[in-house]
């Protein structure tokens, strides 16, 4: 958490100047964060500056914090909901936890988070887009070998028993992505058997997306499956990890932003929400190695990032693996046929 002191000297050095926003407010504003704790950080001390608004933030994956949302539902404790997947956004917006806002930096937006805003009728928000893929560890598996992994189907191969590491659904969006593509990719029945198989490989379901990516850093496990940025965000920090696009094609995130219905300071999350949308915010990924592609036109794309025009993507189908229904439909059936196992 992160409770401030008044820093109003800095705030004259706002970049809410140049948006011709106001840069002297006062008061808290709740933020759950659900992307990884530097990004939430800096995005927390940097708005805090820039306003004098203190941030009480909290880190959480995405399923986590839909379901601390969920359970608050009718006393909401949060303001502003930043980051993760936009699969439980969806569900959130359909669930009426979150609250229209047609902010005016939509006009700044590429079309997919636009598109996020519209299909929930603006109750969210696209921030930023990735694409999964998983990422290995250069020590562990050569790369220049021609088994080097390249597709879904590799990760079968059992010379990786107990070598993977991935997500648990329920609390990760990154995990419930990987879920998602793979019914969408293979069929249903046919990506529970894979999941199954899979099985066989895995050494642990971790409750956070990105902590398979710095097992694989670390050596503790060879593989983990992971949004590619997140895979690139180690390599950066000087871990042997080569990324990997699935050669089948794979599934991507439009990560989100909701503001908490009847959360405690409504004005302060609108204003929160219009600065986040800013390219100078948007900027800020990249100093905190998070390389997700921004999704305001005007905010440079790290060089980083994963150009997702050379990735084989399929067409994800927001609306239907966003909803209620299917979310809750396959995360039950995932629960009994592989978490169970
Ligand atoms: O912050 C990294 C990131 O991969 C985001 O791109 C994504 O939205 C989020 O983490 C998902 O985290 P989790 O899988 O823990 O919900």
């Amino acid at each position: 958490m992160i409770r401030s002191v008044a820093l109003t000297g800095l705030a004259a050095m706002s970049i809410f100047g140049s948006a011709g926003m106001a840069n002297a407010q006062s008061g808290e504003l709740v933020l759950y964060c659900a992307a990884d704790e530097s990004i939430c950080r800096l995005l927390s001390e940097s708005f805090q500056r820039e306003t004098g608004i203190n941030v009480l933030m909290t880190r959480r994956s995405s399923g986590e914090t839909y379901a601390q949302i969920k359970a608050e539902e009718g006393q909401p404790r949060g303001d502003v909901w930043w980051g993760g997947t936009g699969d439980p956004h969806l569900q959130a917006a359909q669930e009426g936890l979150t609250a229209a806002y047609e902010s005016p930096m939509l006009a700044e937006l590429q079309d997919w988070a636009v598109r996020q805003a519209e299909s929930a009728g603006y109750r969210t928000v696209g921030v930023y887009a990735g694409a999964l893929g998983y990422g290995y560890n250069t020590d562990l598996i050569d790369p220049n070998s021609e088994n080097a992994p390249q597709c879904w189907a590799d990760l079968l191969d059992e010379a990786y028993r107990d070598e993977i590491q991935v997500a648990n659904p329920n609390s990760s969006g990154t995990a419930y992505t990987l879920l998602a593509t793979l019914v969408q990719l293979m069929g249903e029945d046919e990506a529970f058997e894979y999941l199954t198989a899979l099985n066989d490989n895995i050494s642990q379901y971790t409750s956070s997306g990105s902590a398979p990516i710095r097992a694989a850093g670390t050596g503790e496990s060879s593989i983990g499956i992971v949004f590619m940025h997140d895979a690139v965000a180690q390599a950066v920090m000087g871990s042997p990890i080569q990324t990997v696009a699935p050669c089948e094609g794979t599934g991507y995130e439009i990560g989100s932003m909701s503001i908490i219905e009847g959360g405690p300071n409504p004005e302060n999350a609108r204003i929160f929400y219009d600065w986040v949308l800013t390219p100078e915010a948007q900027e800020l990924g990249a100093q905190a190695n998070s390389f997700q592609v921004p999704s305001n036109v005007n905010a440079a794309t790290p060089p980083e990032s994963p150009n997702l025009e050379d990735i084989l993507l399929i067409d994800y189908d927001f609306d239907l693996y966003g909803s209620s229904e299917e979310r809750a439909r396959l995360l039950a059936r995932w629960d009994a046929e592989i978490g169970s196992l």
